[in-house]
């Protein structure tokens, strides 16, 4: 194969392509691999069709007749029945098994994406262009396709990888800033659980600055070639999270609940990263009166979060609420909550078995801190 441009990190057979120039090399690569035969499709939402699929345009040929697919931007739009919707013009527009979906979005726009692709003729080719922070490091690779079932997360899926992804700092300029501090919770989280050092360096950085760093900015690409290095690690050794994987859900179990939580309020639900950065503050807690996580550690990391992170709403009241969906989520088993926890920076441990009171009280120790 050609010298494609960017760094290439290789995930489960995936290479994952990541630098300025990336979008360089996507025709390049299609073209290699014989993808797209039989036509591409591009799908996007309503927000990166209007700001990132021009980008993409100017520098792809390949992709001058392919057919757009959009949906609504937002968690609303990844159901099965926007799936349907997708088959249905895939079919009705002649899409066949050689056809290549090209997903150009967020976490939303690949987890959906990803699943129309698994599903569709029993599997067609699809590629990864994620255009949010969450997705670059984290929801765009690795091959876990999804959607939601009601208010709850990502129950119905595939593990089911891309041929490629493309990573573009560039499109993090037209992100806007709440989305782009929502990919920084995935980050920390990437540091907090993998890389003591990596920890250490954004503490460096005061959360303005970090939550305002320009696409073109060194330590973006450091962060991002950090995060994605470590999810190649952990994916590469447990693609199908038997155990290792489980520690990139350090944050989730409760940031899961309280994100489906709020799709229950009017208005805007809250932003994932939101959700996990709130769900961190709760694992942390958890980790001092479980594993054995130093509570200044513990201060150090709460206190970054606290500035960074708008508040989660949550009240003494809905804690029943927020059990009882976590208690539908698959990281749980058998009536026990289980979670990742930290003894130390870098160092996770998964399976960790809370009941219903350690819980409880995470949740009353994140309501004090917001409130007080
Ligand atoms: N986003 C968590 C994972 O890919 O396992």
């Amino acid at each position: 194969m050609k010298k494609l441009s960017g760094r290439i990190i290789t995930i489960e057979r995936t290479p994952v392509f990541l630098g300025q120039d990336v979008l360089s090399s996507v025709d390049r690569f299609i073209r290699q691999m014989h993808l797209g035969r039989e036509g591409i499709f591009i799908l996007a939402d309503k927000n990166t069709r209007k700001h990132c699929l021009s980008l993409l345009m100017e520098n792809s040929g390949v992709m001058a007749d392919a057919v757009i697919l959009e949906i609504e931007g937002g968690e609303g739009a990844k159901t099965l029945a926007t799936a349907e919707r997708l088959w249905n013009e895939m079919l009705e527009a002649g899409a066949g098994r050689n056809s290549l979906l090209v997903n150009l979005g967020g976490g939303v726009v690949s987890d959906l994406g990803g699943f129309v692709a698994a599903g569709y003729k029993r599997g067609i080719s699809y590629i990864n262009i994620p255009t949010s922070l969450v997705g670059q490091c984290d929801a765009a690779i690795g091959g876990k396709t999804s959607v939601n079932t009601g208010i709850l997360k990502n129950q119905v899926g595939f593990f089911y990888s891309p041929k490629a992804v493309f990573i573009c700092p560039r499109f993090l300029a037209t992100l806007p800033a709440a989305h782009f501090r929502s990919g920084m919770a995935e980050i920390i989280k990437c540091a907090l659980v993998g890389d003591a050092g990596l920890w250490r360096r954004i503490l460096h950085h005061p959360v303005p600055g970090l939550l305002s760093l320009p696409p073109g900015h060194r330590f973006l690409e450091e962060l991002l070639t950090s995060t994605v290095n470590f999810k190649n690690r952990i994916v590469n050794r447990d693609y199908r999270e038997q155990k290792l994987r489980k520690v990139l859900n350090f944050g989730h179990t409760i940031g899961h609940a309280l994100e489906s939580r709020s799709l229950l309020d009017p208005g805007a639900p809250l932003l994932h990263g939101d959700a996990v950065a709130a769900g961190m503050i709760c694992a942390l807690f958890l980790s001092t009166q479980k594993t054995g996580l130093d509570p200044s550690v513990n201060e150090t990391a709460r206190k970054y979060l606290v500035d960074g992170f708008p508040p989660c709403k949550a009240d003494l009241d809905s804690i029943d609420r927020i059990m009882e969906i976590m208690a539908h989520d698959k990281k749980n088993f058998r009536g026990k909550f289980l979670f990742t926890l930290l003894s130390a920076p870098g160092y996770p441990l998964t399976n960790i078995s809370c009941d219903r009171d350690e819980v409880a009280a995470a949740i009353q120790y994140y309501i004090g801190i917001v409130e007080g």
